[in-house]
């Protein structure tokens, strides 16, 4: 196991100060003491979601009002929120189609007087637990495993009710996203690990589902509320489509700003299992066998089916022969399907303008990879050069344990800065790797 000690001192930061006074290869420290979840971010849970503060500062610091800012691994649509809010228009993209419904609800402009009626409408209706249950996704054995009788019976009078209401498409994606917020709580399953899993050691009370239900709901509104006061009225554009072919223009983005998936980290999917079970139909992923096929197509995933080579640049930064046996293919995967996502990206964002990347390195029991290298050699191949980069280190939502041995501890994340120089390749410029290793506690909450 690795041995962990304490940082050293580093600059710690509410917000992040201008680029201009954060050195190259600096280490700075976010302090999580101002909110992370103001307006509709914590609408939903999602693994490995942005701190608002990053998209905040990348959208503040190199983009203007009205322009178009794109997250192509948009996730939950952090950046999503943050454009709006800072008077942009954003694209997001993302495999995932629970993200892409999260995202859509965060920012939907959705008619609050038409919410409100629907919560009344609801509230007088919900009214019993349904006796005949349904399992609701196809092909999932036991379900009385991941819920308790009563609580599947509330929960399926719930979504039945919000399936047949009489009101606009919007309004029942934001009505579906918040009944899918209380899910996990709600569950047998573990709420205070990512993994979905029923601890058999540690027995759960869940809450009862109905007041959890009209509580999340009555948070949800206000929040928009408070959303729909600040944002500006440009639509937000969802596409639940691939970064490695986007939906979208060439030379038509003014600044990317994302958080790709870590390398062989987190199976968003997976962690999202129970929420999956009940608006996989809705979804588009109605059986349980579509919901492991789905499963296989995120980058980084373990089960990717990609299995390309990694493009040269990476095989002389990283030796794959090093890897275990389990981590080759994956390692593999993800830097060729990265790889395509840059050629991408210089296609879609303007010449002369940003890609703000976040990312961590992931630990072997060989050492740490350099990852964030690996991207920006891949980077230069398309035409980004190196314009800034630092580490931050901040207290992680959703991980309340660091990984160990197979996974990797992710020690910190890197904001990259690159600019699209518009003909390929770019001079190299090597960033540093520090030797820091976290504490638990650093890494937990
Ligand atoms: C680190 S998460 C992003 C979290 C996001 N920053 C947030 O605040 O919620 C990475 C995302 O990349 C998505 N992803 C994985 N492979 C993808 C692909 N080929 N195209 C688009 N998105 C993909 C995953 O579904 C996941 O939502």
């Amino acid at each position: 196991m690795n041995e962990r000690v304490t940082p050293p001192d580093y600059r710690s930061f509410d917000d992040l100060p201008s680029q201009t006074e954060i050195g190259f290869g600096e280490i700075v420290g976010i302090d999580l003491s101002s909110h992370t979840s103001p307006f509709t971010h914590g609408l939903h849970r999602y693994p490995a979601k942005f701190i608002p503060q990053i998209p905040r500062w990348a959208i503040k610091e190199l983009s203007r009002p009205g322009e178009v800012v794109l997250d192509p691994f948009m996730g939950s649509g952090t950046t999503i929120v943050e454009s709006l809010l800072a008077d942009r228009v954003a694209h997001g993209i993302d495999l995932d189609p629970l993200a892409c419904l999260i995202a859509q609800a965060k920012t939907a402009q959705a008619n609050r007087l038409e919410l409100r009626h629907l919560q009344e409408q609801l509230a007088s209706s919900v009214l019993r637990e349904e006796d005949n249950l349904i399992v609701p996704m196809a092909g999932v054995k036991n379900f009385e495993h991941w819920f308790s009788r009563a609580t599947w019976g509330t929960l399926q009078n719930i979504r039945n009710k919000i399936l047949t209401l009489d009101c606009s498409e919007e309004s029942r994606a934001f009505l579906l996203c918040v009944f899918s917020s209380i899910l996990r709580r709600v569950s047998n399953a573990d709420d205070q690990t990512q993994k979905t899993y029923v601890s058999g050691t540690l027995r759960k009370n869940p809450p009862a589902a109905r007041p959890t239900f009209f509580r999340a709901l009555e948070r949800a509104i206000n929040s928009l509320d408070s959303f729909g006061v600040r944002a500006s009225e440009t639509h937000a554009h969802i596409h639940r489509a691939s970064a490695t072919a986007m939906p979208i223009a060439d030379q038509s983005i003014d600044l990317i700003v994302t958080s790709p998936p870590y390398l062989d980290s987190v199976d968003y999917m997976y962690n999202m299992m129970v929420e999956y079970f009940w608006l996989g139909d809705v979804l588009g992923i109605p059986h349980r066998k579509d919901f492991n096929a789905a499963r296989k197509l995120s980058v980084g995933g373990k089960k990717s089916q990609i299995s390309l080579p990694p493009p040269s640049c990476v095989s002389e930064l990283i030796d794959f022969n090093e890897l275990p046996d389990y981590r080759k293919a994956a390692a593999a995967s993800y830097f060729s399907s990265m790889d395509e996502h840059f050629r991408e990206a210089a296609r879609v964002l303007k010449t002369g303008r940003q890609y703000v990347l976040v990312i961590g390195n992931s630990q072997t029991e060989k050492g740490q990879l350099p990852v964030h290298d690996a991207l920006v050699s891949m980077a230069s191949t398309h035409g980004f050069s190196l314009q800034h980069a630092f580490g931050y280190r901040i207290r992680r939502h959703y991980m309340k344990f660091p990984r160990k041995g197979r996974g990797g501890i992710i020690l910190m994340d890197w904001v990259i800065i690159l600019k699209n120089e518009g003909h390929g390749p770019t001079p190299l410029r090597r960033l540093p790797m520090p030797e820091i290793l976290i504490s638990p506690d650093a890494v937990a909450h």
